[in-house]
């Protein structure tokens, strides 16, 4: 090695001895006739003197040193003199008295700082990754990352689970995204899709007894990008034989909590896990993935309001609607430029309107306000004993600005959830140190599309209807509920599973309810169903997005913060240029022409 430590772990106990050095500069600065380096390596930085009575040619050297040269460097630890001991850094006590220097490499000048934790163009971060990646922060995440991945992979290796590798060039399968297609070469006019997760795959390994699995997967789905989603990203997939949902539940809970606690014990977890069910999280916070880490609870306002004067909410709960609310802490001096950005986006989310009702501070609580206290459009229509009621019945105080919506009683929920998340993000309501977890259970197995004219699975196709549900199939589909589970955390879904239908009549059944036709099921599923009539035990699984997880884990708000090198905004790699265009050759060869728009 061109090394014998790295610059982050000299410390007092190394004083006096010879050590060699290899980085990157980081800074340079000329003090009269001493020269100081800040060296770093990925453990650290490290701070090395070259004083010309030391050794002259060395310091010659060390003055042509510029930024993010590589260099190579020799000397003893010594103790830095009293009084210039750096605290912020770990090797802060000490310093390098080097003899010796070697430049390895040269740099141009970096497009950003490298040792700076300042804001830099994402466009220009992408494009020179290798250099973003030496900066402290992004190091920190990849080595969270590795941890992460580590942990669940030892953790589940304890438990007797088995890795195996799944194939990426495969056949469709149905995950709701489009997929990404490789034309063969060998078959003309035929493609393999990516795996947008190895689910049919994990499934076979079922039905090929391994029982437990596991794998840190690459899955691929051609959809449009946000914060939490790229076109490629990393699942740990799992699957096990003869299990029933509480096993994956349990298992989960442990595994999440003794992960947080062993790589960000720093982190505040809240245990146990809630469990909440599908409608629950609908009917509370307008959200199958809301964010627990604070309240803001959406309310049914509709038996007060059964016989209001104001014909908006008479007419809705007339019309079988509901009126729902939340009460958003301390707004009531919101101005009417504010409430109207807030009626802006509630109509955005597909409301008809907002009714706002600002409470005015006052002693006593709510049992103290007076009509002059309470402001809002419908209050010629509202008695005040109705908007205490109102206030009392969504856990309001006095300052807070309450918001109502009226309508179809799901819709009511989307908006205000819509709504109470943006506030949360606005007042700074969730804890960024807190991380809570739970599970969204109790899923519908399908949703009606009406544009198409046919159900859609809530998960995937392969998800098992519940047994009790199992005689409404045909007679309510809409009523059936499946065993499906969902993993969330501040906010997001960061897993999802289910147990799996492993009877081929059934499948062909679910099929069917989903609109593919009998030939098309054999053509894309016959391997599948073949499976089940060959001996597949019941099973089960889920993933978990390790991207989202880590995101999450290291208080980042995109999943490129902790992705190496990640696809941009529109599905581009800034860094490699792909997509690419590709020679006349290579499409000859795949059977390919472009046609021209
Ligand atoms: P699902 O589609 O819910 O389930 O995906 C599981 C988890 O994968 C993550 N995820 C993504 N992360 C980043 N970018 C994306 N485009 C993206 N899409 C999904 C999320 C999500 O919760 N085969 C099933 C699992 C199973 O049934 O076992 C599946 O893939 O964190």
């Amino acid at each position: 090695m061109l090394k014998t430590h790295s610059c982050g772990e000299l410390n007092k106990k190394h004083v006096g001895a010879r050590v060699t050095l290899a980085g990157w500069v980081d800074r340079r600065r000329d003090h009269g006739g001493l020269i100081f380096i800040d060296l770093r390596d990925r453990e650290g930085i490290v701070q090395v003197v070259f004083n010309p009575e030391v050794a002259k040619e060395t310091h010659e050297t060390a003055g042509e040193l510029r930024s993010e040269y590589v260099v190579q460097a020799s000397g003893a630890v010594a103790l830095r003199p009293p009084g210039t001991e750096n605290p912020k850094l770990p090797t802060g006590d000490v310093e390098i008295i080097a003899d010796k220097i070697k430049i390895l490499n040269t740099s141009e000048t970096p497009p950003f700082y490298i040792n700076e934790e300042v804001e830099v163009e994402e466009s220009l971060r992408l494009k020179y990754r290798y250099l973003d990646l030496r900066r402290k922060r992004m190091k920190d995440n990849l080595i969270l990352r590795h941890r992460v991945v580590k942990f669940i992979r030892d953790f589940l290796d304890d438990r007797g689970f088995l890795e195996v590798e799944t194939p990426i060039l495969i056949k469709s399968t149905p995950e709701g995204a489009r997929d990404y297609l490789v034309p063969s070469r060998m078959h003309p006019g035929k493609f393999y899709a990516l795996p947008q997760s190895p689910q049919q795959l994990k499934q076979l390994l079922m039905a090929a007894g391994i029982e437990k699995y596991f794998q840190i997967a690459k899955c691929f789905r051609d959809e449009d990008t946000r914060a939490d989603r790229q076109p490629e990203f990393t699942q740990l997939d799992l699957e096990m034989s003869f299990l029933e949902q509480e096993d994956i539940l349990v298992l989960f809970e442990e595994l999440l909590i003794s992960l947080v606690e062993t790589v960000c014990p720093q982190k505040r977890l809240v245990k146990p896990f809630r469990r909440i069910s599908y409608a629950e999280a609908m009917e509370c916070y307008g959200s199958d993935k809301p964010d627990l880490r604070f309240g803001v609870e959406i309310k049914d306002l509709s038996k007060i309001l059964v016989n209001s004067e104001f014909t908006v909410f008479r007419s809705a709960i007339a019309g079988g609607g509901r009126v729902k609310g939340i009460a958003v802490p301390g707004c009531a001096t919101y101005t009417r430029g504010q409430l109207e950005e807030l009626n802006q986006m509630a109509r955005s989310l597909g409301a008809g309107g907002l009714v706002t009702i600002s409470l005015g501070m006052c002693d006593g609580g709510i049992d103290g306000l007076s009509v002059e206290m309470v402001k809002s459009v419908a209050s010629k229509f509202l008695s005040l004993e109705q908007v205490k009621q109102i206030a009392r019945a969504l856990g309001a105080r006095p300052g807070d600005l309450l918001l109502l919506v009226a309508g179809d009683g799901d819709l009511a929920s989307v908006v205000l959830g819509g709504l109470r998340t943006e506030m949360g993000r606005r007042l700074k309501l969730a804890d960024p140190n807190t991380i809570v977890m739970g599970f969204v259970i109790d899923f519908p197995l399908f949703w009606w599309n009406k544009e198409v004219g046919h159900w859609e699975s809530m998960h995937h196709p392969f998800t098992a209807p519940r047994d009790e549900d199992m005689c409404i199939l045909d007679s309510a589909p809409e009523k059936v509920h499946g065993k499906h589970y969902d993993i969330i955390c501040n906010g997001f879904e960061i897993g999802g599973g289910s147990l799996r239908i492993y009877n081929a009549a059934l499948q062909k059944k679910v099929f069917n309810m989903l609109g593919y036709k009998d030939e098309e099921i054999i053509e894309r599923f016959g391997h599948m169903l073949d499976a089940f009539n060959h001996g597949t035990p019941p099973h089960g699984g889920i993933a978990i997005g390790i991207d989202r997880l880590v995101m999450l884990l290291a208080g980042e708000e995109s999943i490129r913060e902790v992705i190496a090198f990640p696809k941009n905004q529109s599905a581009i790699d800034v860094l490699l240029d792909a997509p690419s265009h590709v020679n006349e050759q290579q499409l000859n060869e795949l059977h390919l022409s472009i046609r021209e728009e």
